[in-house]
Parts: structure tokens; C-alpha cells; sequence
């Protein structure tokens, strides 16, 4: 059996460790011979120090995968099956400021909705498109699963503008619900599944099935049951308790980066009022960050330590992993994932990306059928398309007058004045990692 080379784009990250123990557990069914861990200078240090855990894990798990830390992308690259990217252009600093900016001007900053989501499409999708291009040359055939957020817009970028398209966009989102739901009705994976469609952290699962029937007309009540349980709890998104009547009449579940747009006042009282107290999202995670490579340095560490999953990105390794296995093994099992709509559902372009339960093949993600989304759910997904449409040639045009469109049709936007002062603004803080804007 022919061995793998997996080349990990971000190979710092805090999120590694789970990477590698996911490889670790499908030793057997995804034979990886090499993990390449690939950084920048700037990110030395959180390399240095995940790496060698890295090293440890597998020493400990006793699988012969090979790690290899490298800061040249490019050699890294050469002759990759897979490419993983989970990149952070900019590091949390520029997180911080996407978040703190908007909130400035009374605005959500979040990671991935509104403003700080438009800015972090804008420094993620140069970089990927760049690295399409390096792949193109150096491994022609290998899939690049994308991680970095904003997911789908990146996902969008690629398969409209990259110079490969083997392309899968990924988010822990559907799985964590899927799970969370299952809870619901103490059921294991073998006996609950939920079909999602939608975009990315803009995702709805449509039918959820036990033991093969259609049980979502029972999940409000059932959400309304445990909603003070440990099991209905989401690390980074604050909870919501939406009215009942409200998502019986849905009829369909949303994820819960919904609650920003269906508890748009609630949802930013939250965060303005953390922001006041001088806390955001973007601040905690540094301390959670720092507690976490703190741990990661400690020698005898030798597994993925519980504390990790404290971070939203909860069960990433699950999905990146089953999803690596099930193209490498063709298993055409179900997954919900960042891929062209092709047709899947009605309404949205072929050429776009969404976020869709697909069978996963060798040749890749083949979406279910989707066809029309409910009406109800219809129109907030394809104005989210337009925004993500925008947001992406705003980003390869380098056109400021676009992107201050772009945010000014955002759902979460209160007008096209504050559009354009907030664009203005994180533009010119973001001045270095944005070299489109400014040619
Ligand atoms: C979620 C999202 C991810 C995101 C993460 C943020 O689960 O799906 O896209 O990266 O949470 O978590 P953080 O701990 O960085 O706020």
C-alpha cells in the first residue's frame, strides 16, 4: 500500500493536535507516511512547539507517520495527496481587530458574519488563490481541503478564481449539530442523521432521520426540554433560546450562527456589552491559546489535551479527517461539506458554493439533490449568496467600492453610511495583509 503525503497549511495551529489525532485513529484505513506541518516565520514558535507534540503523539500512538515542520510552502507541496489549509492571515491580532472595529461602530464583530467575516475573506483569499496556484505546479492532483475561514466564501473564491478545483470546504458546524441533536434522542450516529443545505454558517438541516424516520417536527420541543443542558452548550456562540412557535414554523433547523441574524438585537447586546467590559471573542481565545501552548510544551504531553476543546472548532478533526478518508478509501458515505452547487439547489448558481450533505467519493463531493429550499428559508440564503458573490470579486478585483457594497446588502448591516465608514476604517488597519486594495 502506497503511503500518503498530507501537507498541513497553518501546521501551528492550536487545532494540530486534534489533526494528528484523527490521523492517528484511521492509522489503518488512511496510511499517512508523511505529515508535513508548514508555516510562516511569524508563526516559528507555535510550529516549534506543536510540532514536536506532533511528534510525540505518534511515537506514543506507534504508527510510522513522519512529521516534517518546514516555513517553504513550496517544497512542502511537492507531490502532496492532500492539502489541508488553516491559516490565519494576519494571526489573532487581526481577528481582534475585525471584531473590535465593527463593535466600535455599534456593529456585530464576529469571526465569520458581517464586517470581521468580509475582512477575513479579504486577507484569506489571496493567499489561497496563491497557494491553488503553487499546487497547480507542484501537485497537480491533490485535494485541497480548506479549513481557514470564512469557509464558504473561501471555497467560492477557489472554484470561481483558483488554478485547481479539486476543492472541499470544510466546518465543524453540521457535524457539531448533528451530534448535539442526536443527544436529543439518545441516539448514536448509527441510528441518527441529518440532510443539510444551505451555505456556510449559514447552514439548515432539513430532515433529520431515527432509525430512518423524519423526527424534526419533534426537535423544538425536544430543544425546549434540555435547553439548560450541558449537551445544548456551544463554546463560542452565545446560546439563544428561539421561540418554540417560531421554529416549529421553520420546520427546518438552523445552525447557530443563525442566532446573529434571527436574534440580530439580542445576540449583539451580548457582545457590545462584552466589548464594553473590554472582552471579545477574538481576546479569549488568545488566553486560551496561550494556556493551550503552554500545555503543548509540556514534554511529557503526549495526547490531544481536553482543554482544546474549550475553542469552537470542536470535532474539526472528525470532519477533516472522515472526510481525507472517504475520498482516499471512495467510501461514498454522507458528509456535509463547502462544494459547487452544480444544480443541487435550485436558485443558486452552478458555479457557487454551498454548504451540502454529499457523497463522498474519490472524484469528490457529490451533493444529495436538494432542489427548492422551503420559501421561508429561501431568500436569507440566496441574499447571504449575493453578499459572499461580492465579497469574492470585491476581494480579486481589489475594488474598495465593491466591498463597501458587499457590506452594505449584509443582513446585519444597519445602513450603506456605516458600511462604508467601517469598510474605510478596517481597510486601512488591515492596510498590510490587503496589498489588492492598495496596488
Ligand atoms: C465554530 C466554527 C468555526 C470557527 C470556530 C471558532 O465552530 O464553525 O468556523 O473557527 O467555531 O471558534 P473560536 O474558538 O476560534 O471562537
Amino acid at each position: 500500500m502506497k503511503g500518503l503525503k498530507v501537507v498541513t497549511i497553518g501546521g501551528g495551529s492550536s487545532y494540530t493536535p486534534e489533526l494528528v489525532e484523527g490521523f492517528i485513529k484511521r492509522y489503518d484505513v488512511l496510511p499517512i507516511r508523511e505529515l508535513w506541518l508548514v508555516d510562516i516565520e511569524e508563526g516559528r514558535e507555535k510550529l516549534e512547539i506543536v510540532g514536536a507534540l506532533a511528534k510525540r503523539m505518534v511515537q506514543k500512538a506507534n504508527v510510522p507517520i513522519e512529521i516534517h515542520l518546514s516555513y517553504d510552502r513550496k517544497k512542502a507541496l511537492e507531490g502532496a495527496d492532500f492539502v489541508t489549509t488553516q491559516i490565519r492571515v494576519g494571526l489573532l491580532a487581526a481577528r481582534a481587530i475585525d471584531e473590535k472595529i465593527p463593535l466600535d461602530h455599534g456593529m456585530l464583530g464576529q469571526e465569520t458574519n458581517g464586517a470581521g467575516g468580509m475582512f477575513k475573506a479579504f486577507r484569506t483569499i489571496p493567499v489561497i488563490l496563491e497557494i491553488t496556484k503553487e499546487m497547480k505546479e507542484l501537485c497537480p492532483d491533490a485535494w485541497l481541503i480548506n479549513f481557514s475561514n470564512p469557509a464558504g466564501i473561501v471555497t467560492e473564491a477557489i472554484l470561481r478564481h483558483g488554478a485547481i478545483k479539486k476543492t472541499v470546504g470544510l466546518c465543524n458546524v453540521p457535524i457539531h449539530m448533528e451530534k448535539r441533536m442526536a443527544t436529543l434522542f439518545e441516539a448514536d450516529s448509527s441510528r441518527f442523521w441529518m440532510k443539510f443545505a444551505g451555505l456556510n454558517h449559514m447552514v439548515y438541516a432539513i430532515n433529520a432521520y431515527l432509525d430512518g424516520v423524519d423526527v424534526m417536527k419533534q426537535i423544538p420541543t425536544k430543544m425546549e426540554e434540555m435547553k439548560d443542558s450541558e449537551a445544548m452548550k456551544i463554546q463560542n456562540v452565545a446560546a439563544v433560546d428561539y421561540e418554540p412557535e417560531f421554529l416549529r414554523a421553520l420546520g427546518v433547523l438552523p445552525c447557530y450562527y443563525h442566532t446573529y441574524y434571527y436574534r440580530q438585537d439580542e445576540q449583539l447586546a451580548k457582545i457590545l456589552k462584552q466589548h464594553k467590559e473590554g472582552t471579545t471573542r477574538a481576546l479569549e481565545v488568545k488566553k486560551i491559546e496561550d494556556e493551550l501552548f503552554e500545555l503543548y510544551k509540556d514534554e511529557n504531553l503526549q495526547i490531544k489535551p481536553p482543554q482544546l476543546e474549550k475553542r469552537g472548532g470542536a470535532y474539526y478533526s472528525d470532519a477533516a479527517c472522515n472526510l481525507i478518508e472517504s475520498i482516499y478509501n471512495d467510501k461514498r458515505d454522507i458528509q456535509t461539506v463547502n462544494t459547487i452547487n452544480n444544480g443541487a439547489i435550485y436558485g443558486i448558481e452552478h458555479e457557487s458554493a454551498i454548504e451540502v450533505s454529499s457523497v463522498i467519493t474519490k472524484s469528490g463531493p457529490m451533493p444529495l439533490n436538494i432542489g427548492k429550499l422551503p420559501v421561508q428559508v429561501h431568500g436569507l440564503v440566496i441574499q447571504m449568496k449575493s453578499f459572499e458573490r461580492m465579497v469574492v470579486e470585491a476581494s480579486v478585483e481589489g475594488d474598495i467600492e465593491k466591498a463597501i457594497l458587499a457590506l452594505s446588502i449584509n443582513p446585519l448591516t444597519p445602513s450603506d453610511k456605516l458600511a462604508k465608514e467601517v469598510t474605510m476604517k478596517l481597510l486601512d488597519a488591515h492596510k498590510k495583509y490587503l496589498p489588492q486594495f492598495f496596488k
